[in-house]
């Protein structure tokens, strides 16, 4: 699905992604982990256009998206969630998630000019689509509401929401658990396995929290400086004497990737 073939960034005299080789397969669920400055957003804006890789090769579905803009890369299929955000606090959740329509909508507007029917079916359609992906992240109650007067937590999931109302095959998540709650870290995870399983769409995600990645990552990727030091099963990754002096701080015992609403152990915090 994603191929990160060879991939060198560089910001000035900064190598903050060096040789960064791996791939996404289908239906897989990547957490790409790694200490603050490895180069783990660098990597993800790569893919999505907003950095042009030093050298390399980025493929999505076997197409190199290697010097096409941001919207034709979203049109090739990878979906992005941004770390922040980046949402319309004084637009309603319905009107965010039509702007993660655009391109869909875009496509139709040339034709608004002499055709009016048609862009009124591609408006249609998109006002169908982001129905059934607020139902599917059960927050059609908030359709009216202005996405500042939401809690946090929902913040978040509605930029997931809006990446997925593009209908991508690929979806990019930059650290969405960041700042929320254990509770709402759990609501998250059961939508994050729902995107993999019911969807069968594979993930790319960005993520500090190690009890999270455990228990939902299929794979594990890990930067450091840029470099990858391992990439491989959960258990073998997060036992790896590499992963552990560079991120880790410490082995994880078993139970460290149980995330159960009632135990509620304590955050693995990375050095
Ligand atoms: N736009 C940029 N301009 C210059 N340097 C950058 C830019 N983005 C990231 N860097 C540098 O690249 C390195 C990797 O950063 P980043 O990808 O944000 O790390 P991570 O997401 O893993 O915390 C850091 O040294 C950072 O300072
Ligand atoms: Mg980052």
């Amino acid at each position: 699905m994603l191929e990160i073939d060879q991939v060198t960034i560089r910001f000035g005299a900064i190598e903050a992604v060096s040789n960064a080789d791996f791939s996404l397969s289908e239906d897989e669920l990547l957490a790409l982990i790694g200490p603050n400055g490895a180069g783990k957003t660098a990597l993800l804006n790569s893919v999505c256009g907003i950095y042009t890789p030093a050298s390399g090769d980025i493929r999505a579905n076997g197409r190199s998206t290697i010097g096409a803009a941001p919207d034709e890369i979203a049109a090739m299929g990878i979906g992005r969630a941004f770390q922040h955000g980046e949402l319309f606090g004084g637009l309603t959740v319905t009107e965010n998630l039509m702007v993660g329509r655009t391109r869909q909508l875009w496509g139709a507007v040339g034709w608004a000019g002499f055709r009016w029917g048609r862009y009124m079916r591609h408006e249609v359609e998109a006002l169908t689509r982001v129905e059934q992906v607020m139902d599917f992240f059960e927050i059609s109650h908030h359709r009216d509401t202005m996405v500042e007067d939401l809690p946090f937590g929902l913040q978040k999931l509605v930029g997931v929401a809006r990446a997925l109302c593009g209908d991508p095959e690929v979806l990019l998540l930059d650290e969405p658990s960041s700042g929320l709650t254990r509770q709402e870290k759990e609501d998250f995870a059961r939508f994050l396995l729902r995107i993999r399983h019911d969807l069968g769409l594979p993930v790319l995600w960005i993520e500090h929290d190690m009890q999270m990645v455990m228990d939902l990552a299929d794979r594990i990727v890990v930067l450091d400086y840029g470099k990858i030091i391992a990439d491989g099963e959960p258990a073998a990754v997060a036992s790896s004497p590499a992963v552990i002096d560079a991120y880790l701080g410490r082995p994880l015992n078993a139970d460290e990737g149980a995330v159960s609403p009632t135990s509620q152990p304590e955050e693995v915090v990375p050095r």
